[in-house]
C-alpha cells in the first residue's frame, strides 16, 4: 500500500466542526447577555435619544444571536446543549457591565469594550474560518459585523447626550470603565481562544429603574394630554386628532421602558425565545416612538414644547411582573380597533404620513397582541396556573385598575399645566 498521499495543509482546514461549534456559542452567549443589559438600562438612560435608538441594535443583537444559537445546533447535531463552561467569565464581565455607575458608563462600556471587541473577534473569525465548509455562518456574521461598526458609531453619538453633569458622577465612571477595561483584558478579551478566569469584585444587584430617567427639553409631566386626567376633554377630529395621535406615539417611550424593563426582568425564566420576541416587540415601540417624534417635529415643534409622561410606566411600578408585562400587552393594543378608522380618516384629510405611520404601527401590533397573549400563558405556567380567558380578564382588570388609580392621584397643578400645554401646540397649528 502506498505511503504518498495528496498534500492538506490548507488555511481553509483550520477549524474542524466541533473548533467552529465552540467559538460560534462564545459569540452567542456574550451578545445573548448584551442583549439582557442593554434591555436592562433602557429605562436608566437619561437621553431620550439614548433610550429610543438603542433598542434597534439591541434587535439587531439577539437577531445575530439567534443565528448564532441555531448555527451552533446545525454544528454539533445531534446535541442541543449550550453549556457555558469556560465561557462563564465573559458572561459574568458582560453582568458586571451592567452594574456601570449611570448610563453614560454603561453606553462608554458598549461602545469602547464590547461593541469593538465582537466586531474584531466576527473579523478575525471570517478571516480564519472557511467560507466553503462553513458557508452558512458567514452570511449572518458579516452582516453582524457591518452591524457593529455601525453600531460604535452610533453609541458614539448617544454617549454625550447621557454625559452626567456634576463631576462626581464623570469621575466616577473614568474609574468604573478604566477597570472594566483591565478586566476584560486579563480575562484576555473576546477572541477565539478561551478566556482566562478573572477575578470579579461582587457587584451590587443591578435591577432596571422604576422611576424612568427621562433627560432633555421635553416639557416633563405624568399626564401627557388633557383627555387623560379630564373626561370633557375630547380626543378630537381633524387637526386635533392629527395631534393627538403624534404624542400618543411619541408617548410609546413608556412602552419602550417597560419592554427594556421586562426582557432584563424575564430573561432567565422565559429563556431565549422570550428574549427573541422581546427584543423585536421593544424596538417596535421604539420605532412608535421616533414616528411620534418625527411628526411633531416635521409640524415645527421644538423639544421644549412637547410632553413626555410617566403615568403608565408609573402605575407598574413595585408591582408584580405579570401586570408590567400585561400592562404592555393591553395598553398597547387596546386601540387596535381604532386604528383602522384612524387611518381611513388619516388618508381623508390628506396626511399621508399619519396614515402611513398608522398603518405600519398597525401591523406591528397584531405581532405583539400575539406576543402578549403567548408569554403572559407562559409566565402563568411557570407559576403552575392554569391559563383560561378569565385569567387575561383578570390581569387587564387589575392593570386598568393601576392605570386608573394613578390618573386619580392627578393634581389641579397637574391638569392646568397640561392644558397649557396642549393649548398651546393646538393654537400653534391652528395658525
Ligand atoms: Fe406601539
Ligand atoms: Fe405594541
Amino acid at each position: 500500500m502506498s505511503t504518498q498521499y495528496l498534500p492538506g495543509a490548507h488555511k481553509r482546514g483550520s477549524f474542524l466542526r466541533y473548533d467552529t461549534a465552540v467559538m460560534l456559542k462564545r459569540f452567542y452567549l456574550v451578545e445573548r447577555q448584551l442583549v439582557i443589559s442593554q434591555a436592562g438600562w433602557i429605562p436608566g438612560l437619561p437621553s431620550f435619544e439614548a433610550k429610543t435608538l438603542s433598542p434597534h441594535m439591541l434587535w439587531q443583537d439577539a437577531q445575530n444571536a439567534n443565528s448564532l444559537r441555531e448555527r451552533v445546533f446545525e454544528l454539533r447535531f445531534p446535541n442541543r446543549m449550550l453549556e457555558v463552561g469556560d465561557d462563564q467569565v465573559l458572561i459574568d464581565l458582560v453582568r458586571h457591565s451592567c452594574a456601570a455607575p449611570n448610563g453614560y458608563a454603561f453606553l462608554t462600556a458598549m461602545a469602547t469594550v464590547w461593541k469593538p471587541a465582537l466586531l474584531a473577534a466576527y473579523r478575525e473569525y471570517l478571516d480564519l474560518a472557511d467560507e466553503i465548509g462553513d458557508g452558512p455562518t458567514y452570511r449572518f456574521l458579516q452582516l453582524a459585523a457591518r452591524e457593529k461598526e455601525e453600531q460604535i458609531g452610533l453609541l458614539k453619538q448617544l454617549i454625550p447626550t447621557c454625559e452626567e453633569a456634576d463631576e462626581a458622577g464623570k469621575r466616577l465612571a473614568e474609574a468604573w470603565l478604566a477597570d472594566l477595561a483591565m478586566k476584560f483584558q486579563e480575562a484576555g478579551g473576546l477572541s477565539l481562544d478561551r478566556p482566562v478566569p478573572v477575578q470579579l469584585a461582587a457587584d451590587a444587584a443591578f435591577s432596571p429603574a422604576e422611576v424612568p430617567r427621562r433627560g432633555g427639553a421635553f416639557q416633563h409631566v405624568r399626564f401627557y394630554w388633557p383627555d387623560i386626567v379630564d373626561d370633557a376633554f375630547p380626543y378630537g377630529e381633524g387637526l386635533q386628532l392629527q395631534m393627538r395621535s403624534a404624542v400618543s406615539h411619541f408617548n410609546e417611550v413608556w412602552a419602550v421602558e417597560n419592554a427594556g424593563f421586562l426582557i432584563h426582568a424575564l430573561a432567565e425564566q422565559l429563556e431565549w425565545e422570550f428574549i427573541v420576541d422581546a427584543s423585536r416587540w421593544i424596538y417596535d415601540e421604539s420605532r412608535h416612538c421616533r414616528m411620534g417624534y418625527d411628526r411633531l417635529k416635521s409640524w415645527g415643534f421644538e423639544d421644549h414644547e412637547l410632553p413626555l409622561g410617566t403615568y403608565i410606566y408609573d402605575s407598574c411600578r413595585g408591582q408584580d411582573l405579570l401586570y408590567r408585562l400585561g400592562m404592555l400587552f393591553h395598553f398597547e393594543s387596546k386601540n387596535i380597533g381604532k386604528k383602522i378608522e384612524r387611518i381611513k380618516s388619516f388618508g381623508q384629510m390628506n396626511d399621508r404620513l399619519s396614515q402611513h405611520d398608522m398603518d405600519f404601527d398597525w401591523a406591528d401590533e397584531t405581532i405583539h397582541t400575539s406576543y402578549g397573549t403567548k408569554w403572559l400563558a407562559k409566565l402563568l405556567e411557570h407559576r403552575k396556573q392554569e391559563t383560561s380567558t378569565s385569567d387575561f380578564f383578570d390581569i387587564k382588570r387589575v392593570c386598568e385598575q393601576l392605570v386608573d388609580k394613578q390618573v386619580q392621584t392627578a393634581t389641579e397643578a397637574e391638569i392646568v399645566a397640561i392644558k397649557r400645554i396642549a393649548g398651546h401646540m393646538l393654537s400653534k397649528v391652528s395658525g
